[in-house]
Order: C-alpha cells, then sequence, then structure tokens
C-alpha cells in the first residue's frame, strides 16, 4: 500500500493542475477509484470527484475530504518527479492529500464488510482559489445527509510522525476588499484648488487601523490589512483618485461580519471630512475553519490510540484560510494537520514555496488517520455530534 500511495503521490506531484482546471487529477482519481471495485461514483464538478462507500448494514455518513490543486509557482526542487507542468507545482501537498485519501479509499473499499453506514470519500477541486471548489460541491449535494466530515492537511511546520490536533477556531476567514478615494486632480503647486486623493488615502489607511484597535473586541483575533495603494503619475499633478485593496482576516466569525460595516464607516467618514467621495468595494472570502469539540476528540483520541501519546500536539489556530470551512458548516468536522516536516532530510520549506516537499513516510500515516478515524466515527457517536 505504501509504494502504490507514494506512486500516486509522484505521478500527481509530476502533473499539477491549476485550481478549477484539474481534469488530468480527477480522472486519474476516477479512474483509480473504479478499480476499487465497490464505489459509487459520480462527478458533482467537472473536475471532482465523490465516491460512497455504502456499507452492509445501515448507519452513519461520514465524510473524508482531500483537495487536489496546485499553486502558480516555477518548482525549484530537483526529484525525478518534479513538475511537467511548467509555472505551476504541487507547493502546499495536496498531491499528499489526494494519494492518502486514494490510499483509504482501498483500504475502506476491502473492509466493507465492517461498515455500518456510509463512508464518502470527496476529492475536492480549487482549494486554492476563492471562491473555492468545496461551495460548488457542497451545491451539487455531496453533504447531504453527512453526520460528520473530516479533513488533513499535511505540514511542513510540523515533524513527520506528528498529528496536530486543535479545537475550536484553526483557521482564519480570508476576505478581500477594494477602495477607491474620488477627488479633484489638479496642479501640486496649488492645494487649495484640488481635493487630495493622497493626502486623504493616508488618512484613510491609518484610520483603518483602528477598526482592530479600537473597535473589534480585544480577545477576537482580527486583521485588517491595506496591502496595495496606487495613485498619481508625476512629482507635480495631484491625481484624481488612488485606489487600494487589502486584506481582512478573522478567527470568530461574529467579528468578520463586523470588520466590513465599521471600514466603510471609516471610510465614509474621512473621505466626507476631507471632501472626497470614494467607492468601497467587500469580498467575502472562506469562512474560518472551525473545529467541532466531538469530532474533534474523536481524531484526537485515534491518535494517541493508534501512534502513541507523543504522536499528538495541540497546535495553536492560524491566520492562513481554507475552504473545508464550508464542509464545517454544514456537518461537525475536524481538520488536523499530519506532520510531514523532516530536519535531517533537509524538508523544512514553508508551503507555497518553490522548494516546498513532504518527507513521504507522512503518507501512511495520514492514511491510517482516515482509516482509523473513519470507522471511530462511523461506530461511535461522539459527544455532542
Ligand atoms: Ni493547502
Amino acid at each position: 500500500m505504501r509504494d502504490e500511495v507514494i506512486g500516486w503521490r509522484r505521478h500527481l506531484h509530476r502533473n499539477p493542475e491549476l485550481s478549477f482546471q484539474e481534469e488530468e487529477t480527477s480522472r486519474l482519481v476516477y479512474e483509480t477509484l473504479e478499480s476499487f471495485d465497490g464505489l459509487v461514483l459520480s462527478r458533482p464538478t467537472p473536475t471532482s470527484v465523490l465516491a460512497r462507500l455504502v456499507g452492509e448494514e445501515p448507519g452513519r455518513t461520514i465524510a473524508l475530504r482531500a483537495d487536489m490543486d496546485a499553486l502558480p509557482i516555477t518548482e525549484k526542487n530537483d526529484f525525478e518527479f518534479t513538475s511537467c507542468n511548467s509555472g505551476v507545482m504541487h507547493a502546499c501537498g495536496h498531491d499528499g492529500h489526494t494519494a492518502m485519501l486514494l490510499g483509504a479509499a482501498k483500504i475502506l473499499v476491502g473492509m466493507r464488510e465492517r461498515i455500518r453506514g456510509e463512508v464518502r470519500f470527496l476529492f475536492q477541486h480549487a482549494e486554492e482559489q476563492p471562491p473555492g471548489g468545496a461551495g460548488q460541491m457542497i451545491e451539487a449535494g455531496v453533504m447531504e445527509g453527512v453526520d460528520a466530515v473530516i479533513g488533513i492537511h499535511l505540514s511542513s511546520y510540523l515533524s513527520v510522525g506528528k498529528i496536530g490536533v486543535g479545537y475550536g477556531p484553526r483557521g482564519a476567514a480570508a476576505d478581500t476588499f477594494e477602495i477607491w478615494i474620488n477627488g479633484k486632480g489638479g496642479h501640486a503647486a496649488r492645494p487649495n484648488k484640488v481635493v487630495d486623493t493622497v493626502a486623504i488615502a493616508a488618512q484613510v489607511v491609518t484610520n483603518l487601523q483602528h477598526v482592530v484597535s479600537r473597535n473589534a473586541d480585544p480577545l477576537d483575533n482580527v486583521v485588517v490589512s491595506v496591502t496595495r495603494i496606487a495613485g498619481g503619475t508625476t512629482h507635480n499633478v495631484i491625481p484624481e483618485t488612488v485606489e487600494m485593496e487589502g486584506t481582512v482576516r478573522a478567527l470568530q466569525e461574529e467579528a468578520q461580519e463586523k470588520v466590513a460595516g465599521t471600514m466603510e464607516r471609516v471610510i465614509e467618514g474621512v473621505t466626507e471630512a476631507h471632501g472626497a467621495s470614494y467607492s468601497f468595494e467587500y469580498q467575502r472570502g472562506y469562512r474560518p475553519v472551525i473545529n467541532d469539540e466531538g469530532v474533534t476528540q474523536v481524531v484526537e483520541e485515534t491518535a494517541r490510540e493508534v501512534f502513541g501519546e507523543d504522536a499528538v500536539e495541540l497546535t495553536p489556530p492560524a491566520m492562513g484560510s481554507e475552504d473545508f470551512s464550508a464542509f464545517q458548516h454544514e456537518a461537525p468536522g475536524s481538520f488536523f494537520s499530519v506532520g510531514a516536516r523532516n530536519e535531517e532530510k533537509g524538508i523544512t520549506y514553508p508551503h507555497h514555496h518553490p522548494r516546498f516537499t513532504i518527507d513521504e513516510d507522512a503518507l501512511p500515516v495520514g492514511v491510517k488517520m482516515f482509516v482509523c478515524a473513519a470507522f471511530e466515527l462511523l461506530d461511535v457517536e461522539p459527544g455532542g455530534v
């Protein structure tokens, strides 16, 4: 099994595809699942795959998720299975996620007579690109009747052999915004004749810092960052318009919901005070990843039983975002990490780096976690689920 999973991972690594373009990846996944004989297969969207393993007896329905897309990065690794698709790279470990879930599917198909209920395998497209594949799969009905869902992310921050588990908020909501400050352009030597969009934009940026420091609950985790500001063409002309964009991150959904309103109030107040006008566009991104207590308990206990007490690490939340959160909005779920870092082998580069890779010893760990947690979630009614 181990060699087979590594083989799938390497094949996927060599042939990465961008979000929403996972044609060959989903074809390989579909055909591989078909060869296991015993799964009900479908294509919820053009580049995703749903596999259902219906047990002999009725019971709960649980879902296991892997994302399949790669990133627009030119790989700088020198493997025999380095990306053949120039400018595209599996730099986040999704090749490993897909291979691990294929491995888990193969094992679980072989144990079908022991399954009470249903296991659903969600091979998701487009995690890296909002609006994200998870929402589209949900619209296609993949979560209907699901009692619990789990997902794994391989982690280059966690040593191989470790399982990173956490309760409650795990990953941030990630929204984006654009702001246009509209004033009155003119000669830089006659500021009294213009409405200076550059000076007003500077005020807006400064005042937006108050959205977090003076408006958000100090116990909430909110970030507002203006990341791009553009306006003007030369030294003696005040531009008509300055544009800005940025991101809002929050670990709590309620906190996230308040931010857009507060931002607009600040932008409106500052621009009006100086005689300018504005446009503000706020785009909701992924929801925050919030782990369910009961399902996470099952994951944690499974990890301790299978890999020993020392294997489990309770890890803090991070401000990165993940559309696994969409599945968690439909059913109680838990998203956890499987360590893939190995300092001795030089496997230490962060995710989304051109030299990112995983220690493949992590793959059997992930397969085992999927399989064992699946049985636990099917058989035990976890508290609160
Ligand atoms: Ni990822």
